[in-house]
């Protein structure tokens, strides 16, 4: 008998740590379940996610396109990030209300402000159709059939493994949703970009939506008759807190990962692709702080844009260091040959060593062209020209234009330069002085020979390499035929991995489809002998505290909050102090698009909203590390706190379930 114990233990121990990797179809989540319930889940698979009845599945909505919400009340209400709602707080701010620097807290259903570009979809239910497509059906008529089920309903059908397997995703669109609430910048972006994918993090990012619906509760378009939502299923909340070793799930829209590609395009990543963007990101990055430094209207006139073009830089630069500290590139090549010796399929990898090589050029060209000379507006409308702050932001603005000429004239190797921009170097004497008079032009005359010529010039390049790619998605590296190769190269994966009893870990890429990613709340050693805790709390907050430097001034509020120490229901005890938790980390596996997500206990109740990854883990699009590789919540005690004793709306705690 003990001996049996031991044998098991010995076998458990010895099975590799698939860990917590994973992003997991929630339809097929019956062949997670039992790891699920070993990591303890209480729930069972109809819970998550079931066609028959409500489930999780129907408090989880695709939020406007690139983020993840979650359902909190009977009426609608709905949570996400901060910098998820930050277009429609953005949208909604003036300089008489400020609700980005200030905070926004409608006090009544009227006050909720509706949002003409902003839409949720709650997914219907999701359905393989390899088979009917096999068959000969379109996927134009599998979507048109299915939108005709009911109203506002939108389909795609989404290719898992490259194509290997089609799925139907059926959506419900709902195209009210108002804003509720939302804290200040200085709380829920609070470390702003200094901060960004780095832990500790005191980030309060998150912001309060809710979905309206005609009369029937089904979606229509904005109207003041529309009334709140009653969906299906909402999130409990726990306010128990949570510690080290608890179990967590995130449920949500992951955007895109990269698990099955060759060593060669990891290669293009870390070697070329990221060390290019990050190089021109650091420069446009310099111009644009410099400029925001110089004057406060400028630093809000580029705070989006600042923020978007640091976000990737930044994590770009994570990523290189964790595929180099990881190996991954021996890692795939040494995985690429036993592949070809255990399957005996060599020319499947051969075959994409020889596309990736030719397709190179023309994918490495499209991505400076994206980061270059794309990212120029070329003509200027008289509003904006009209607006007393273009005067002092012509010098930013000409700065970027060099900067971009100067860029894409150094690193131009791989593809004949635009014949038109060649000539006009030539014209004026440097790519800084031929940037200067197409700017010139850009706001004076931008229909001049000169400049349209040059757009010209730059689209047909860009046609040229769309057609040379087969394909418009800038994604990944990607080529029509690489896909295919792909297609063949996973199938034999998958099969090598069902022969050696592996194939449980092979989970389809992101996609922006909905997935399950489940792990616990853990610390990490982030250096030698340097232990990361899983939890901060607002002691944290008040420590950065500096009323000079932008990033890191709270409200006075929070200030007082601290200094009285009157947290009420909120307040924790922690090693003996008395204090409130802010965010932790988890061991979900996540990328872009998670933000928002709900992180939810054992129970299924919701204890967070995630919203970033640590910096060591932004590799995990490519390779997973289950031992360091963590994400970021924010504390769902928190956010509660703040919406009742920052916001005063406790009026919104009253609507939600909170256990
Ligand atoms: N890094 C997070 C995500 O990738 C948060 C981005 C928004 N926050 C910011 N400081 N820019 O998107
Ligand atoms: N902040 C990311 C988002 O906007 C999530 C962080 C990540 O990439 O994991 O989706």
């Amino acid at each position: 008998m003990k001996r049996t114990v031991l044998t098991l233990l010995a076998l458990l121990l010895l099975v590799p740590a698939v860990a917590d990797e994973g992003m997991w179809l929630p339809s097929l989540i019956s062949n997670r379940i039992r790891d699920m319930r070993a990591k303890g889940f209480r729930l069972t698979a109809e819970d998550i996610y079931s066609i028959n009845k409500a489930s999780m599945k129907d408090a989880v909505v695709l939020f406007g396109g690139g983020c993840t919400g979650e359902l909190v009340s009977p009426e609608g209400l709905l949570l996400t990030n901060h910098h998820c709602g930050y277009d429609a707080i953005q949208s909604h701010s003036s300089v008489e209300h400020d609700y980005l620097t200030h905070g926004f807290w409608a006090r009544t259903r009227a006050e909720e402000l509706p949002n003409a570009d902003l839409n949720v979809k709650f997914l219907v239910r999701m359905e393989e159709v390899t088979d009917r497509i096999a068959a000969g059906e379109t996927s134009e008529e599998i979507v048109r059939k299915a939108e005709a089920e009911g109203k506002g309903y939108k389909a795609a059908v989404e290719q898992m493994y490259y194509g290997n397997q089609q799925f139907l995703f059926l959506y419900e669109q709902f195209d009210d949703v108002r804003l509720v609430a939302a804290p200040p910048s200085s709380i829920g972006k609070f470390g702003g970009d200094t901060d960004n994918w780095i832990w500790p993090r005191h980030t309060g990012d998150f912001s309060v939506f809710r979905i309206y619906a005609g009369p029937d509760n089904e979606p229509a378009a904005y109207s003041p008759d529309n009334v709140p939502y009653r969906p299906r299923r909402h999130f409990t909340i726990s306010t128990k807190g949570v510690k080290e070793g608890d179990f967590t799930m995130i449920y949500g829209f992951p955007g895109n990962t990269q698990q099955y590609i060759l060593s060669d395009a990891v290669k293009y990543i870390a070697e070329i692709s990221d060390p290019m963007k990050i190089a021109i990101r650091t420069h446009r990055l310099e111009t644009i702080s410099a400029a925001q430094e110089s004057d406060p209207a400028l630093r809000i006139h580029y705070a989006a844009k600042h923020a978007t073009i640091a976000n990737a830089w930044k994590k770009w630069q994570g990523e290189v260091l964790g595929i180099n500290r990881l190996g991954t590139y021996e890692k795939k090549a040494a995985a690429e040959k036993r592949f070809a010796e255990a399957t005996g399929d060599a020319e499947a990898v051969e075959l994409l060593r020889e596309e990736i090589e030719r397709a190179l050029p023309y994918y490495y060209t499209r991505e400076l062209l994206a980061e270059t000379l794309l990212t120029l507006a070329y003509s200027y409308t008289e509003e904006e020209k009209a607006d007393p702050l273009f005067a002092k932001r012509e010098a930013v603005e000409c700065d970027l234009y060099r900067l971009a000429f100067e860029e894409y004239a150094a690193r131009n190797t791989r593809l004949e330069p635009i014949e038109e921009f060649r000539a006009g170097i030539e014209r004026y004497g440097t790519p800084a002085a031929y940037a200067d008079r197409i700017f010139e032009l850009a706001v004076a005359d931008p229909k001049a020979e000169e400049l349209t010529a040059l757009k010209k010039g730059i689209a047909s390049l860009h046609t040229r390499i769309i057609e040379e790619l087969g394909t418009r998605s800038l994604r990944n590296f990607n080529s029509a035929r690489i896909n295919e190769l792909y297609a063949r190269y996973v199938e034999g994966l998958r099969r090598w991995a069902i022969a050696e009893k592996r194939d449980g870990a092979m989970f389809p890429d992101a996609n922006l489809t909905l997935r399950v990613a489940y792990g616990s709340v853990a610390g990490y050693e982030y250096a030698d002998g340097e232990y990361h805790t899983p939890q901060t709390t607002l002691d944290g907050i008040i420590a950065k505290d500096n009323p000079a430097i932008y990033d890191y001034d709270i409200p006075q509020a929070l200030r007082d909050l601290h200094a009285t120490k009157e947290y009420g229901r909120w307040g924790v005890e922690i090693d003996g102090r008395r204090t409130v938790p802010v965010c932790f980390l988890a061991t979900n596996h996540t990328t872009g698009g998670n933000s928002g997500s709900p992180i939810l206990n054992a129970r299924g109740e919701l204890i967070g909203i995630n919203f970033d990854r640590t910096w060591r883990s932004t590799m995990s699009d490519i390779e997973f590390d289950p031992t360091i590789c963590r994400n970021i919540a924010v504390d769902i005690r928190y956010v509660l706190m703040v919406i009742d004793r920052i916001g005063g709306a406790s009026y919104l705690l009253d609507e939600m379930t909170l256990r």
